[in-house]
């Protein structure tokens, strides 16, 4: 039975609406609210994906709305409101454009769900974090954005196909930002428990970081027009899950730093414990110089667009 939570998705496009209808699969919310500017589409999506339920076999309930009123007490939102790729577009070209949206949303979520856990899905990924943890004025741990968990994913599956194994039986983790600055940690991945790097050569390697780095570009260039969902929508759910349940679960995550890897004051991806109340311990996993160094990179390059946000925007 569904605990007596609730949850609210901002936004009932593609992410939106599948990350609704994955943390009612999961059951771990009593409600989950789906609200949107356009009006009638969260109130048809969730419809459809109530009369999911009996055949599911799930009772969490899904509400549609355009009125944030209806969100209120909240204990995680997710936001996924903005405007997604075009082919050949950057995260980073929608940093304006998405400032404007994910600070409106976030300004009327803090407002009606003052307790909340917000999880960030907008891109560019680690400046939308930065800018809903400014707006909103929460605590550093209850604000924190999903990238670094579907980065994580897509090497993983990337690594499984290479290998001919089953994705589970892959384990691989990224870090840094989600984009062009991702940090790969080969020597911290397994295949069925055997170290990637003793599994396929260098050349090998760089080809699946690389293609990880592009993961959802490669997507944008198939689909058009929009960008991935169904892989950011379990990576988002996983996350709610994890807080609600009070799991404690490490997931790489874009959370504040505040010394860890000897780095202060940035949202950046790193591995974090998900439990009730957000970010309960960022883990400081053993880098080599080289990965110290490109997440210090990362760090400093996030930290830079950051600076081209005022919480006005
Ligand atoms: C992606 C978008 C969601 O990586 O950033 O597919």
């Amino acid at each position: 039975m569904a605990e007596d939570h609730k949850v609210t998705v901002v936004g009932a496009g593609n992410v939106g609406s599948n990350t609704a209808r994955r943390i009612a699969e999961k059951d771990s919310a009593s409600e989950v609210v789906m609200i949107d500017i356009v009006e009638g589409l969260p109130q048809g999506l969730a419809l459809d994906i109530n009369q999911s339920a009996p055949v599911e076999g799930f009772r969490s309930h899904v509400t549609g709305t355009n009125d944030y009123a209806d969100t209120a007490g909240s204990a995680v939102a997710v936001v996924t409101a903005g405007l997604p790729r075009k082919p050949g577009m950057s995260r980073m070209d929608l940093l304006e454009k998405n400032a404007g949206i994910v600070g409106g949303v976030v300004r009327q979520l803090a407002e009606h769900s003052p307790d909340a856990v917000i999880i960030v899905v907008s891109n560019p990924l680690d400046e939308m974090t930065y800018l809903a943890s400014t707006v909103s004025g929460f605590p550093k741990e209850r604000v924190f954005g999903m990238a670094g968990v579907l980065d994580s994913a897509r090497l993983r599956y990337f690594i499984s196909e290479r290998l001919s194994v089953a994705p589970v039986e892959v384990e691989a983790m990224t870090l840094g930002s989600h984009g062009d600055q991702m940090v790969p940690l080969p020597r911290h991945a397994t295949v069925q428990g055997k170290p990637l790097a003793e599994l396929v050569d260098d050349s090998a390697l760089e080809e699946l970081f690389q293609r990880t780095r592009d993961g959802g570009a490669e997507i944008v260039g198939y689909l058009k027009k929009g960008s991935a969902y169904y892989a950011p929508s379990s990576s988002a759910a996983a996350m709610v899950v994890s807080v609600l349940e009070d799991r404690n679960d490490v997931v790489p995550t874009c959370a504040w730093t505040s010394g860890q890897y000897g780095i202060s004051d940035v949202y950046l991806g790193v591995p974090a414990r998900l439990g009730a109340g957000g970010v309960t311990e960022i883990v400081e996993l053993e880098l080599n110089e080289d990965e110290r160094k490109q997440l210090e990179s990362a760090a400093e390059a996030i930290r830079a667009k950051c600076q081209e946000l005022s919480p006005s925007s």
